[in-house]
Formats: structure tokens, C-alpha cells, sequence
């Protein structure tokens, strides 16, 4: 982030209390955070017996004797499934609607929990016959559309893995997640519509399984697009023509609370993506109990909208399922903000009625460019609640938020949390915490945050530090797929001893002087553009593979629009220098990029320089690309060996 607006964030002096009328009709009342420090983990007990389902009652909660990795709930079972399915039709709320999805091109579809459920079934079955049982890992690569969450539901009612892939990625980054997790069917769609166009990705699919070895059996094709594609016989099937075949009905069984429920890939410090696996009874005790909570859902008469793929952490925990074990009604749109019209949102949210909406700062900086006459066009009197996640939300972001999607009046709750955490860990509730803007202010209820100085030892407020968790929590990652040494070097090394066990967040937090949270960013080499994740090396790797490159450096500037953009710095190779212009060689590098990882990924800007700064033990000096990228003056570059690079990358770009 930059100085600027973390001063903005640090000097905030507005407080919003929540209404006495919304105080006294919310789900969390004061007390919620009493009982769940008189007794941490009898709390989430609490929780996962009132929330959720159980095959078999659990009798221990928490077993933290193999640290770092937990088991909760261990010798329960339950089905993820019939959690967020079956037990809402067995109890009279079949014909709620559970997704009402909106296509992009207008084309509506709205499913009840009862027709939700038999979907499921159906699919559950065909994948069954498909060979895949419990512990198999399936691979889902879609569009936000119905079926996605149809596929991922079925996956998890067999007690198998899936790993969804975000339909941005290229053919290249699906092939590696589906590789490292051994998967045996991959579940895709012909296309989806981006931008008012169909975009392939049966395509990718294929380009992902053409080498050798693959350990994908079959790829079952949803036709979303209707774009032609190409067809292995005997590996792929139409989901429609499989879907047709089966039963409609379909038995859940119980499986252990610890069953694996999803490895998902995210970007870590190193180049290569981490494959963060979640498990099954703790995991949706967090998030349903967070949904429920921080968003004060009353499933019988909210509408509830999060703007997320299903691609990302958020929209498994917040779109597929915390809503769905909590029997949420809520809009699913497969599209972009502004296609057909820049109001396509504020649209939807008239249309459903949507009272609880959930998005990313980024989204909400980009409208707010735009100008309020678009979201004032429409009737969005029904909104209640507002949530925000991703990255921090600066305060003019947040009362432009809560003055023009909120009518001055809808409580913001800003989330933080990661991939790692599975579910939301330091939040408002909204009918309790007087707000903030631009601080996600407290630790959930049964949550144990501390903010740490480098040495270690607990910040006193209000001071800046490095955020950890301290205490085990039910919806924490496991482990890392296939990997679990990186696991502990990356996220309990640097400050566990003996048997105390604190998580390293990889982010720097203030804690204020009331104590709450103002989260400042990450401080490894991990950038957030747009509320996503990427690694500077991930794309230095991508760069240095294309033939013309001989090194390159990756920083994350901070950018208005976006939080951070990614700015590449890149030496070309001797015998490439002069075949093309400067301009030709960034244009050709951006698209390397976009083609190796994935559009997300693609530089703002790539700079073609002749070296790079680099300290005496040879480490690239980031943090002094990262001020010529921001446009600022350089900082201390008395540790470089020369340090007149610097004024030739500076002049090169002025
Ligand atoms: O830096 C934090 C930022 O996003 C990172 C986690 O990214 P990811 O695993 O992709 O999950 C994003 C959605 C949960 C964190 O390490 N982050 C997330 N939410 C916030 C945030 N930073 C500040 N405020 C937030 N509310």
C-alpha cells in the first residue's frame, strides 16, 4: 500500500454505532464474545452442534497434539453436502430459492434448494459411475454458472476433493494444479461469457491434458458457450448426456469431520503455487457460523449477493458453502460489472431485492470513478448489510460504500482473511461494533489474533507489527498438498517455540488505541491486484521462459485503481537486444505473461533496462524498483554494488 493511503487508514477519526432498530433485530448479540472467551473451544463445539448436521455426534473437539496441523471434530462424521442440501428440503424449506442466477447474456435461472439437491444427486451419481469415491480429486474449471456449484456439491458428497481452477487461468497453470493433485476427472464447460463474448475453455482443458502421463480419466463438458470444440471420444462426455442417464435419487453417507473437502492453488512467496487443502467439519462450521454472523443473515427473508468466482476462497466459503449450509437465498452472475451497461450491478441488486452484498475494493473504487449517477439510477433500498474483502479498503472508498450502495446508513463490515484461514477471522458485527472506516477492527468471536514486533513480542497499541494467529481455529488449512515442509517453513517457523504454535499471516496490521485491527498489507513478496493473489517470482518465472529474457524483477505498485499493479523490470538477452524495439519487447513479455498464468497476471508495464539493483550478496532490491515503479524518490541504496544502476533505470524512464 502506499504511504499515503496508510496514513489515511491510521488518521481515520469517524465512527459509525449501528442503529439501535438494526442492533436489536441482529443474529450476534454483545455477549457472543464472553462465551467464546470463557471457553474457546466449547464455543466452536457450540457452533458446529447448533449449525450443522452430524452423521455421527463428535465427542472430541479439538486435538492439537500433531501441531501445526489440527483435527477438529475428529471422530464425528458428517456430509458437506447434505449439510448444505438435503436437511433444508427434510425440513419444509425445499421451494426457497437458493440461487437465483443471472447469465450474462440475460438468460435467467433460479433453483429452489429442492431442485438444487436433486441436481446434485444426479451428478453425484454420475460422477460415481464415473469411478470417483472418496478421496479422489476432481478438477472443476467453469464459469460462474449453476453447474459449478453443482459439480463441486456432487464432489463433496462423495467425499471426494475437488480442486477448482479460476476459468481465467491458462491452459498452462491448470495443467500444473491438475498434475500436482493427481487428478482423475476434470469438470468444464465449453465457454462462458466474458465481456459480451464467449470465452473458451474446453479449450484450455485440452491443451492442459496433451501431454503424456495425464492422470485424467474423463472430462465431463457443461455446454454453457455453444462455441464448437474439439471432442476426445472415450475421454469426454456432455454433462447433459451423463446427467440424463442416472437416478435422481442418491444417498448421502457420513465421512469423517477430517475428510479432505478442496485442495485450492493460491500464490505463496516462491514461483510455485501452493495447493491449500481444506477439510470438511471445522471448515463449514467457520464459515457458516461467520456467514451467519458477520452478515446478520435471516435466511427466511434476505437476499444475499457475493460478487466472487467460485474460482477463488471466496467464493467457496461465502458463495457455495457458508450460504448454502446456512439455507441462503442468493444471486449468482456469471458476468463483468459493466457488460452490457456500467449499472449491469446496481441492476441486479434493484431486480432480487438484494439486501446483503459482498464485494471487492477494487470494484467499489472503479464505480466510484464512474461517478454515483449510475448506482443512482437504481432502487437499492433493500441493502442492509455491506461487506468488503480482498485488501484493505481505504476510507474514501468505504463512505463513498456506505453513502451511495448503503443510503448513508448500511453497517460496512470489512473481512480479513486468506485462502489459508478457510473462513473470515477478523471482522465487525454489524449490529455490535461502532465502525471504522478502512479498519476490519476485531478477531471473530473465538478467534486469537495478535499483532507481533519483529523480535517477536506482543505490539503495545497503537503500533504497527506483523499479524499471527495464535490459537488453532476450525476452518484452518491443514496443510499444503503433497508438501508438508513447505507448510511449516511458510507458515508457523517464524515465530513458533516449543509447543507454542502462532500462524504467520504474511501481512502487517496497527493495532490502534482502542485495540482494533487496521490491516496495512502483505509484507512478503506476495502483491494483491485487484483483491487477488499473485507472486512477484511466479511471473519472474514466466518471464525469464520466454526466450528473449535474460533476468527480470517483479514489484507490486501501488495503483488507485487496482491497490497494486504488477511492474516488471527486465534485462533482455545480448543476442535479442535491438531485434525489437522497447515497445515491441514489453508488448510481447505482457502477453507472454497473460498466456503463461493468466490474464490477471499481465503487467501494467514492463521496462526493458540494462541491469537491476542488486545488493553485495547478489539480491535483487525490490523495494528500490518498487519506488521507481511508484514514481518516488529512491530510498537508502547504500547497499547496492553499483549504485549508478539506479540512476540509469531512473533516467530511462523519466
Ligand atoms: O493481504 C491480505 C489480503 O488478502 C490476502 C489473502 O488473499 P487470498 O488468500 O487471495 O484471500 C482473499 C480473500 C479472503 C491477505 O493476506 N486481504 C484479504 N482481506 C483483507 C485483506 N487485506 C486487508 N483487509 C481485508 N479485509
Amino acid at each position: 500500500m502506499s504511504t499515503n493511503s496508510i496514513d489515511s487508514l491510521l488518521h481515520e477519526s469517524r465512527r459509525f454505532p449501528p442503529t439501535a432498530e438494526f442492533s436489536a433485530g441482529a443474529i450476534a448479540k454483545p455477549e457472543i464474545y464472553d462465551e467464546a472467551k470463557a471457553d474457546r473451544v466449547g464455543f466452536w463445539a457450540d457452533q458446529a452442534r447448533d449449525l450443522l448436521h452430524w452423521h455421527k455426534p463428535f465427542t472430541e473437539t479439538l486435538d492439537w497434539s500433531g501441531a501445526p496441523v489440527a483435527r477438529w471434530f475428529g471422530d464425528g462424521e458428517l456430509n458437506v453436502a447434505y449439510n448444505c442440501l438435503d436437511r433444508h428440503v427434510e425440513s419444509g424449506n425445499g421451494d426457497r430459492v437458493a440461487i437465483h442466477w443471472e447469465g450474462e447474456p440475460g438468460d435467467t435461472r433460479s433453483l429452489t434448494y429442492a431442485e438444487l439437491t436433486a441436481e446434485v444427486k444426479r451428478a453425484a451419481n454420475v460422477l460415481a459411475g464415473l469411478g470417483i469415491g472418496k478421496g479422489d480429486r476432481v478438477a472443476i474449471y467453469m464459469p460462474v454458472i449453476p453447474e459449478a456449484v453443482v459439480a463441486m456439491l456432487a464432489v463433496a458428497r462423495l467425499g471426494a476433493v475437488h480442486s477448482v481452477v479460476f476459468g481465467g487461468f491458462s491452459s498452462e497453470s491448470l495443467r500444473s494444479r491438475i498434475d500436482d493433485a493427481s487428478a482423475k476427472l476434470v469438470i468444464t464447460a465449453d465457454g462462458g461469457w466474458r465481456k459480451g463474448k464467449v470465452f473458451p475453455l474446453k479449450a484450455a482443458v485440452d491443451g492442459a491434458l496433451a501431454a503424456e502421463g495425464s492422470t485424467v480419466e474423463h472430462v465431463l463438458v457443461v455446454r454453457r458457450g455453444e462455441n464448437e470444440v474439439e471432442w476426445s471420444e472415450g475421454r469426454d462426455l456432455w454433462w447433459h448426456d451423463e446427467m440424463a442417464k442416472v437416478a435422481a435419487e442418491h444417498v448421502a453417507e457420513g465421512f469423517e469431520a477430517e475428510n479432505p473437502l478442496f485442495i485450492l492453488y493460491t500464490s505463496g512467496t516462491t514461483g510455485k503455487p501452493k495447493g491449500i487443502l481444506h477439510t470438511s467439519g471445522g471448515y463449514l462450521t467457520q464459515v457458516a457460523f461467520t456467514h451467519k454472523n458477520v452478515f446478520d443473515l435471516h435466511p427466511e427473508r434476505d437476499v444475499y449477493w457475493c460478487t466472487a468466482d467460485v474460482g477463488w476462497i471466496t467464493g467457496h466459503s461465502y458463495v457455495v458453502y457458508g450460504p448454502l449450509a446456512n439455507g441462503a437465498t442468493q444471486v449468482m452472475y456469471e458476468g463483468t460489472p459493466d457488460t452490457p451497461h456500467p449499472g449491469r450491478w446496481w441492476e441486479l441488486i434493484e431486480k432480487y431485492k438484494v439486501s446483503i452484498f459482498y464485494t471487492a475494493p477494487t470494484a467499489i473504487r472503479s464505480f466510484m470513478k464512474l461517478g454515483r449517477e449510475i448506482p443512482d439510477g437504481f432502487d437499492l433500498s433493500s441493502i442492509r448489510v455491506l461487506g468488503s474483502v480482498g485488501e484493505p479498503i481505504n476510507p474514501e472508498a468505504w463512505i463513498w460504500y456506505r453513502d451511495v450502495i448503503g443510503a448513508g446508513t448500511a453497517p460496512i463490515v470489512d473481512t480479513w482473511w486468506q485462502t489459508e484461514t478457510g473462513g473470515i477471522m477478523i471482522s465487525a458485527l454489524p449490529g455490535i461494533t461502532t465502525l471504522k472506516p478502512g479498519s476490519a477492527q476485531v478477531p471473530m468471536p473465538g478467534i486469537k489474533i495478535d499483532i507481533l514486533g519483529e523480535d517477536g513480542t506482543r505490539v503495545d497499541p497503537p503500533q504497527g507489527g506483523l499479524l499471527v494467529v495464535s490459537e488453532p481455529w476450525p476452518s484452518m488449512l491443514r496443510g499444503i498438498w503433497g508438501d508438508p515442509e513447505r507448510f511449516r517453513e511458510t507458515y508457523w517457523s517464524r515465530f513458533s517455540a516449543g509447543d507454542t504454535w502462532k500462524y504467520f499471516a504474511g501481512d502487517g496490521a496497527h493495532v490502534d488505541s482502542d485495540g482494533d485491527i487496521v490491516l496495512l498489507g502483505r509484507v512478503d513478496d506476495v502483491m494483491n491486484v485487484s483483491g487477488h493473489r499473485l507472486s512477484t517470482q511466479e511471473i519472474e518465472s514466466a518471464l525469464v521462459s520466454h526466450p528473449m529474457v535474460a533476468e527480470a524483477a517483479v514489484v507490486g505498485a501501488a495503483d488507485e485503481a487496482t491497490g497494486q499493479a504488477v511492474v516488471a523490470f527486465v534485462i533482455l538477452r545480448s543476442d535479442q537486444e535491438g531485434a525489437q524495439t522497447v515497445d515491441e519487447a514489453s508488448t510481447i513479455l505482457r502477453a507472454h505473461v497473460a498466456q503463461q498464468i493468466g490474464a490477471i497476471a499481465r503487467p501494467r508495464q514492463v521496462f526493458i533496462v540494462a541491469e537491476l539493483p542488486k545488493t553485495r550478496s547478489g539480491k535483487i532490491m525490490r523495494r528500490l524498483l518498487q519506488d521507481v515503479a511508484e514514481g518516488r524518490e529512491l530510498g537508502d541504496t547504500t547497499t547496492l554494488t553499483d549504485t549508478s544502476v539506479m540512476q540509469i533505470i531512473t533516467d530511462k524512464l523519466n
